[in-house]
């Protein structure tokens, strides 16, 4: 069996209920490109809200870190990987959480308790030490000298600057066929870190004050990477179970193997597994030059140079055959693999059609260069950009392979003075037909402004925007609400909406300092996100938000409003597609 079904039976079998793995993109955090942590969908549950599955969940979650990006090429890390994880949403604490996981690793996977060592959070100023988890390891039999104490740095956890949080321990596993030293140095790399149990019982804010949460919770991550390598007994992520029908399809197109070329085919498994997954995505990114778009379009573009560096040809269908295998080993637990499969095929030859024709003149343009200078300048890196599509992270890393410099700065430069030019070039040429600007964007985006007041005054004045979505086609709203409407309340929400359409309420934009916005009452929901001057959009006194448009001056320019869907977008979590008439 494999290692997610044994830990969803193990957590289930205690009690728990399994969630769904949430979308890679957050669909209502928009601090963050990608999840990258089991419990950043569940934040607002952590925080007190109550969670339609009950207290006890389980789940693996798909996960994106892109600190490391262009370190990928080693034995351990991923840009995507997958966590397991359990949490007590304010039921059960250290004690029944250590229990677990001691239980889950020595009877269901039969580590053998020798194998084991701990971290506790030895506290500070604030926080006590952590003797209550010192003495509930040491109880299922781990020995003292196995149980290390650490700080703030190693025995904290908390996701990102601000966020729920508290100390936390963590498990870690001899790989070593040396002999298991008795008394446990965390520093040694031969014991790896395999689980993280934190135990969240504060809030930090960005200003670093902490106050209590209102209940004690727990939330684990446990990487499944890193424990197949362990039982397998490898030291190569990327030669276990998980990658080799991956890693066997590139070496057969690629007629190369594994053994003498282990970087470059790291770099296109990691990358070309991490595209699919987020080509796939309900959230529908395409690559692009901003945002999670961009993040893709580096990876499919670095992909296909370390395919150059493997003498493949570029041009071949190589992405896509290798997508297949991907979609084919995951399909069963993520289904929008299967469903998107296309979508994905489609994403993959696009880019590579536009970057595989112009990769070899960048290049050349690289040893123009390199024979009389070590430096690339502003200029040449943003034609290397612009013309060539090279990414500047990709022009960085060429260089340095190359022992030479970038002016990023100068490219920087550049890059804001083309981009000021081209939009004003395309704001006199459209008129506001740009992406984003167009006419009927602007009135989905003042319909969404009405449609969050209407579902406020049916469903409940808890509604707020979790996700909102707007093309030339449709709007799509996210929102709290633990039911599937009835007809009824979906056809009270289209007459309040085209009510007030039919009044011509006044759409009066405002600007204030972020202070006076939430003052005034006015609705936010990612406050952080917004600079301290800030744009109000105020509905007749409907609705009041802060926002930054564009919208209709008035509400009789919208058309009329019909609700076309309303689905469940996650637990908790219902979605509305509506459309203009
Ligand atoms: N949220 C914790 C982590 O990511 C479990 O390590």
């Amino acid at each position: 069996m494999n290692l997610k079904d044994l830990f969803i039976d193990y957590f289930v079998s205690q009690g728990h209920k399994q969630i769904p793995s949430a979308p890679i993109v957050p669909e209502n955090d928009p601090s963050v490109l990608f999840n990258t942590a089991g419990m950043q969908p569940l934040i607002p549950y952590l925080m007190g809200e109550v969670h339609p599955y009950g207290k006890r969940l389980c789940d693996y979650q798909k996960c994106v870190r892109l600190t490391d990006l262009e370190e990928i090429g080693d034995k351990t890390h991923h840009t995507f990987f997958e966590m397991l994880g359990n949490w007590s949403l304010g039921d059960y604490f250290k004690k029944e959480s250590i229990g677990y996981s001691f239980e889950f690793l020595t009877k269901v996977l039969h580590i053998p308790v020798e194998r084991l060592a701990i971290t506790v959070y030895e506290g500070d100023e604030k926080i006590p030490r952590d003797d209550v988890s010192a003495e509930a390891w040491m109880n299922l039999g781990i020995p003292k000298e196995r149980i290390a104490y650490l700080g703030k740095d190693d025995n904290f956890w908390i996701p990102g600057d601000s966020g729920p949080c508290g100390g936390d321990t963590e498990i870690f596993y001899w790989r070593s066929e040396d002999e298991i030293p008795k008394v446990f140095d965390s520093e040694d790399n031969r014991w790896v870190e395999i689980w993280n149990n934190v135990f969240m019982e504060f809030y930090q804010d960005k200003d670093g004050n902490v106050t209590e949460l209102k209940q004690k919770n727990v939330d684990t991550g446990m990487g499944l990477e890193r424990v197949v390598a362990v039982l397998e007994g490898v030291d190569d992520n990327y030669l276990t179970s998980i990658w080799k029908n991956m890693r066997e399809k590139l070496e057969s197109i690629s007629g190369k193997t594994y053994y003498g070329n282990e970087e470059a085919m790291r770099i296109i498994l990691d990358h070309v597994r991490t595209s699919v997954f987020i080509a796939a995505d309900p959230a529908g990114i395409k690559p692009s030059n901003t945002d999670q778009g961009y993040i893709l379009r580096r990876l499919i573009r670095r992909a296909i140079r370390y395919a150059r560096v493997l003498d493949m040809d570029i041009h071949s269908n190589f992405l896509e055959e290798l997508a297949l295998v991907v979609i084919e080993e995951y399909q069963n637990y993520y289904h929008e693999l299967s469903q998107n499969k296309n979508v994905v095929l489609e994403v993959l030859k696009n880019e590579q059609n536009k970057f595989s024709r112009t990769l070899e003149k960048g290049l050349k343009v690289f040893e123009k260069v390199a024979q009389n200078s070590n430096f690339i300048d502003g200029e040449t890196a943003f034609h290397l950009y612009d013309t060539f599509g090279f990414p500047i992270e990709l022009t960085k890393e060429e260089a340095s392979l190359r022992n030479m410099k970038v002016d990023e700065e100068g490219f920087k430069a550049r890059f804001l003075e083309h981009q000021e030019k081209s939009r004003t070039a395309s704001k006199g040429k459209f008129k506001g037909g740009l992406s984003g600007n167009s006419e009927i964007e602007t009135k989905y985006h003042t319909a969404t402004h009405l449609l969050n007041a209407a579902l406020k005054k049916v469903i409940g004045s808890d509604v707020h925007q979790l996700g909102s979505n707007i093309t030339e086609e449709r709007l799509r709203f996210d929102f709290p609400c633990d039911h599937k409407l009835t007809d009824e309340e979906k056809q009270r929400v289209e007459e309040l909406v085209n009510q007030w359409i039919d009044e011509g309420l006044p759409v009066i934009k405002e600007t204030m300092s972020k202070e006076d916005a939430i003052k005034s009452g006015a609705e936010c929901m990612f406050i952080d996100k917004y600079p301290d001057e800030v744009t109000v959009y105020s509905i007749g006194d409907i609705s009041k938000e802060l926002c930054g448009g564009p919208h209709v001056k008035n509400t009789k320019e919208i058309g009329h409003f019909k609700i076309k869907k309303e689905e469940s977008s996650s637990a908790g979590v219902r979605r509305i597609k509506g459309v203009i008439e």
